[in-house]
């Protein structure tokens, strides 16, 4: 049994941050914040709760596939933002979405949430349990930060990515490696209502994690890294990246990024990426690309997915 991501939509609120319009409320500047993180721009959700993107999205990845609403077996949304302790903000989507038959729940794994909630539908789907897996990452992160604590407020926008995952004839050879270490918990953490977190050690443990696990998963599907057209990480930051791909070995032009416009949206990120280059037609049909992502928990993991 294989599984494939058959669809993809994402939702971006209109309202816009830029960093110019930071630096007139805090101690910042474009130009530090462009130097050390590549973002430019973020989108805001004002009064946009995360389930009314998550439906967006959600809604747009299931008209993308093409099937009935009523032939998604489970709906998971990741976030770290949800409308409420609960409902889950996957029953919320459910009902605005018409997905009556699907099974519902969140998941909280921050930045890695996409590559958790893929792990899962991935599980179903091979262990021939469900078909047709909706997931997406949605984030209000805006209502977590503190707006006069420069160090953070830079770094987050808002926003929501989904794709329909589904069972598939032909054996893929999509993987999925997911790890947790929470003796790093304190490192990066939403404390009450805001994000508080030592930066540097974020940046350390990104780029000595994600090569890790990339190569894991490389060597756990026999795939050589030059077979493999792109590498879609979490948009944390531009020097992360770069520092990866380094790492890696890979040039840094196999690394899409979007983070100069809508900054870091956590469990959206991928999901948002995903969507754009789908769009724009920048993965093709048999395209072999890795999926990673890496975030508070500390959590951090990789898929290969065949197009
Ligand atoms: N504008 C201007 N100055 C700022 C600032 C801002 N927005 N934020 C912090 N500074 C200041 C600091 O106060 C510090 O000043 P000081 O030396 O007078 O104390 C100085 O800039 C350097 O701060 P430092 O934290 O050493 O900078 P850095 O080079 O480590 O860059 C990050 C900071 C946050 C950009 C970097 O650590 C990073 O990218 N970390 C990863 C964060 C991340 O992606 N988190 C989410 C992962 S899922």
């Amino acid at each position: 049994m294989g599984v494939r991501i058959i669809g993809t939509g994402a939702f971006i609120p209109p309202k816009t941050v830029t960093n110019d319009d930071l630096a007139k409320t805090v101690d910042t500047s474009d130009e530090w914040i462009s130097s050390r993180t590549g973002i430019h721009n973020r989108h805001i959700a004002d009064n946009m709760t995360t389930s009314y993107m998550a439906s967006k999205a959600g809604k747009m990845a299931v008209a993308d596939c093409g099937i009935d609403v009523l032939d998604i077996d489970m709906i998971i949304v990741a976030t770290s933002s949800p409308d409420y302790p609960f409902p889950s903000t996957a029953a919320l989507v459910q009902r605005e979405i018409g997905a009556l038959r699907a099974a519902c729940f969140d998941i909280s794994v921050a930045c890695t949430g996409f590559i958790y909630a893929y792990s899962i539908a991935d599980a179903y789907i091979r262990a021939g349990i469900y078909k047709n897996v909706l997931i997406i990452g949605a984030e209000v992160m805006s209502q977590h930060l503190d707006w006069s604590d420069r160090s953070v407020c830079v770094l987050f926008g808002d926003g929501a990515g989904a794709a329909v995952i589904s069972s598939d004839k032909s054996d893929t050879v999509g993987t999925v490696t997911i790890h947790s270490d929470g003796s790093q918990a304190d490192v990066l953490r939403c404390n009450k209502d805001n994000i508080v977190m030592d930066g540097r050690e974020v940046f350390t443990f990104a780029v000595r994690t994600v090569p890790q696990v990339i190569m894991e998963v490389l060597q756990n599907t026999g795939t050589d890294i030059n077979d493999v057209t792109m590498f879609i990480l979490h948009q944390a930051n531009r020097r992360i990246i770069e520092a990866i791909a380094k790492k890696l070995k890979v040039d840094i032009t196999r690394f899409p990024m979007n983070l100069s416009e809508y900054g870091n949206t956590s469990a959206a990120s991928i999901p948002i990426l995903l969507d754009e280059l789908k769009k724009n037609g920048r993965i093709k049909a048999g395209d072999k690309t890795i999926i990673s992502g890496f975030g508070a928990g500390l959590s951090w993991g990789a898929i290969l997915v065949e197009w």
